[in-house]
């Protein structure tokens, strides 16, 4: 039996460099040794406002960017969130074994509560509907960046806990599938290396959108910032915004970080900047080309219609049997 894999990216916004190398990228390998479920994740951009009109486009276009990508329909599970109503329902009955402290822990949750004016309990439960969607597959690995560990945490727990009061397995524990920092786990903003990439940046220097043109790519990655001792060293510690840039051009050209420390010794970060700009611009350019094709009316529609149908099949069963468990079925 292949292993099933899970995961979800918000259609919060134009996707990053960030979203690719960190999860994106890793879900077009598995897609050939797993039966993967990639979801459009919209009830989770919720949590924070959002414009109707622009989340309506947001989402088809974060769906025809996992199939510009490489994942193929074909093969794996391409689905938004909302049309499989199994994702809030069990949400619901997950909430009802999650204790609030454990939420309350959660870093995403301190950081993004501090930046709203207002802090809805959808924005503290989030963790849980992302357990949701995780444990409703049977799931056996999730790939994801960095920054969801602590969430993956929590839907272990939760799987845990659940199975340990009825004493069989109702849920699979999953399993998280993280990159390491210099394999794309957490690619650092442009402009500050000391915080991740993200798509909700007020600055869009900041991130590399996945549609940005090649000239825009170029004049964000030369005005990104880097560090005071010109030499291009990788050390995560002391050269943060390098050692960011060489985890890019690596992950981008295939070649180790040590092969292009070698290759740019001498070399200042001018030119090495140049060479990224150009890399990052051709690895996208396919990308970007693909997205074109698949913005024809009712490509995407008819691969989200499919998508929805097969997802909503694979869920019922495992929400069935929580709910007999509970005694409401
Ligand atoms: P999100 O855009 O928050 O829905 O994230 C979608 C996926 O991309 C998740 O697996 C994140 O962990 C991953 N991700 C987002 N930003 C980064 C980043 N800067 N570096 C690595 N992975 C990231
Ligand atoms: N919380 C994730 C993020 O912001 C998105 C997400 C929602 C997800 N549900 C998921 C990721 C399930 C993996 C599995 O990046």
């Amino acid at each position: 039996m292949k292993k099933r894999v899970f995961s979800g990216v918000q259609p919060s916004g134009a996707l990053t460099l960030g979203n690719y190398l960190g999860a994106i990228r890793n879900f077009v390998e598995l897609q050939h040794e797993a039966d993967c479920f990639f979801c459009v994740v919209d009830l989770h951009s919720l949590t924070v406002p959002q414009d109707p009109v622009a989340l309506k486009e947001n989402i088809k276009n974060t769906a025809r960017l996992f199939v510009a990508a490489g994942i193929d329909p074909e093969v794996s599970t391409i689905f938004v969130q909302s049309q499989v109503p199994a994702h809030a329902e069990l949400s619901w009955l997950l909430e009802c074994q999650t204790y609030l402290g454990e939420l309350r822990r959660m870093t995403q949750f301190k950081d993004k509560a501090k930046k709203q004016e207002v802090v809805t309990t959808g924005l503290l439960t989030y963790p849980v509907l992302m357990a949701a969607d995780i444990l409703l597959y049977n799931t056996d690995q999730v790939p994801v960046g960095e920054d969801q560990k602590q969430h993956l945490e929590l839907t272990r727990d939760l799987a845990v806990r659940i199975n340990n009061r009825f004493q069989e397995e109702v849920f699979k524990v999953p399993e998280p599938y993280i990159p390491p920092r210099n394999k794309g786990g957490r690619i650092m903003s442009l402009t500050n290396p000391a915080e991740k990439m993200s798509k909700s940046s007020p600055n869009p220097k900041s991130y590399i959108a996945l549609l940005d043109p090649p000239e825009v790519i170029k004049k964000k990655i030369m005005s990104a910032v880097t560090d005071s001792e010109a030499v291009i060293r990788y050390d995560e510690e002391t050269k943060p915004a390098i050692s960011n840039l060489l985890v890019i051009y690596s992950l981008c050209s295939g070649q180790s970080i040590e092969d292009i420390t070698k290759q740019y010794a001498g070399v200042g970060y001018g030119q090495f900047k140049k060479d990224l700009a150009e890399l990052v611009a051709e690895t996208l350019r396919p990308l970007q080309e693909k997205v074109k094709e698949l913005s024809a009316p009712g490509v995407i529609e008819r691969i989200l219609e499919a998508g929805a149908e097969k997802a909503r099949a694979a869920a019922a069963p495992h929400l069935r049997r929580f709910q007999e468990k509970l005694g409401i079925r």
